[in-house]
């Protein structure tokens, strides 16, 4: 198998059977803050508990086709022994790795960020991939707020994921490029549509200067949509609508999939917003739609487990449904009535 054709059968692996992606990569500060919301200690054991709890649900690879780590996490192993990329890849789902270091404030851009980890990235992606990685994410971050985003943290932004893909398709990684539009603020819809059309156009533009295989990409975006203090109450047919017409303006037919991120939507809501889209526009859409949902699939999950081993079944049985909806959702056949079922 060719290199290129390596990475277009990861993205057929990944997105088979109307399946998506499980996001489980948060890097340690940010699950910590979930553990301690939810009153669970936060430590290095705890996070390993939760990560195998994800790993072993029972049926998750009917609706999750990859799932990403964080560092931490591939490098250990479930209580079986089993490391847990392995684990994963027995049970029918790609293992996916975050090689971004983190967003950092952009010096003299205030309250905007770049996100770091190009320097050794190289070898980094060749460990990754020799403990059993086949795809990997960068996250940028764009803030909508007075003035800001400038042209210069787009741009830049776009600069480090066209080079993070590039890298990324050398090692025989499949790169998840994600420049996520936060929902922070109290933007108007229109103006979420204007930043993110902006941001993809840029990073296009991007890709195409640094030589990426557009083929070989998934893309993980925002939705559009108004932001969480507005006052605009966005109906699901609107955001449905700017998304669609956003995107087919400005990516490329060429792009196999493109995986949403949840971005603090409730599950119900991630769930709508997707399947609205993949319902009504199915015809019109030349790519992949699915999902590569954190949040929006675990949260229930993590509430009911409270770090308790006597709440692992239930927990588990949430996460299930959650994932289930959402591959609904990528069908266009999810409808509100399943969610009683959990
Ligand atoms: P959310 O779905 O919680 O936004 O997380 C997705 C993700 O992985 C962001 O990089």
């Amino acid at each position: 198998m060719t290199n290129s054709e390596l990475l277009k059968n990861t993205i057929a692996q990944i997105f088979a059977n109307g399946k998506g992606i499980l996001a489980m990569d948060e890097s340690t500060p940010t699950i910590d803050k979930r553990f301690s919301v939810n009153g669970i200690p936060q430590n290095v054991e705890m996070r390993r508990n939760y990560r195998e709890l994800l790993a072993t649900t029972p049926g998750l690879s009917e609706s999750i086709g990859g799932a990403i780590l964080y560092d931490e996490t591939i490098r250990q192993q479930t209580s079986d022994g089993i490391a847990m990329a392995t684990m994963l890849m027995n049970s029918g789902i790609i293992p996916g790795i975050k090689v971004d270091m983190g967003a950092k404030p952009l010096a003299g851009f205030p309250n905007e960020k770049i996100t770091e980890g190009l320097d050794g990235l190289r070898e980094r992606l060749v460990d990754y991939n020799s403990m059993g990685a086949r795809f990997a994410k960068w996250r940028a971050v764009i803030t909508i707020g007075d003035g800001i985003p400038t042209d210069a943290c787009i741009n830049a932004n776009s600069h480090a994921l066209a080079r993070y893909a590039a890298l990324c398709q050398e090692a025989g990684l499949v790169p998840i490029v994600e420049p996520e539009v936060l929902m922070d603020g109290n933007h108007s819809r229109q103006r979420c549509y204007d930043v993110t059309e902006q941001a993809l156009k840029s990073l296009f533009e991007a890709l195409y200067h640094f030589r990426v295989d557009l083929q070989s990409i998934i893309l993980k975006p925002n939705l559009v949509m108004a932001g969480k203090d507005s006052s605009q109450k966005d109906s699901i047919a609107d955001v449905a609508k700017a998304t669609v017409n956003c995107f087919l303006s400005s990516v490329p037919a060429a792009v196999p999939a493109i995986a949403f991120l949840s971005g603090g939507q409730s599950p119900e809501q991630a769930s709508q917003h997707l399947n609205a889209i993949n319902k009504n526009y199915k015809d019109r859409l030349p790519w992949i739609v699915a999902f590569s949902f954190a949040r929006a699939i675990q949260h229930p999950c993590l509430e009911a487990w409270k770090g308790q081993e006597a709440h692992v079944e239930k927990a588990q049985q949430l996460l299930y449904h959650r994932a289930k909806l959402s591959a609904a959702a990528r069908r266009g056949a999810y409808k509100s009535a399943m969610e009683d079922h959990g």
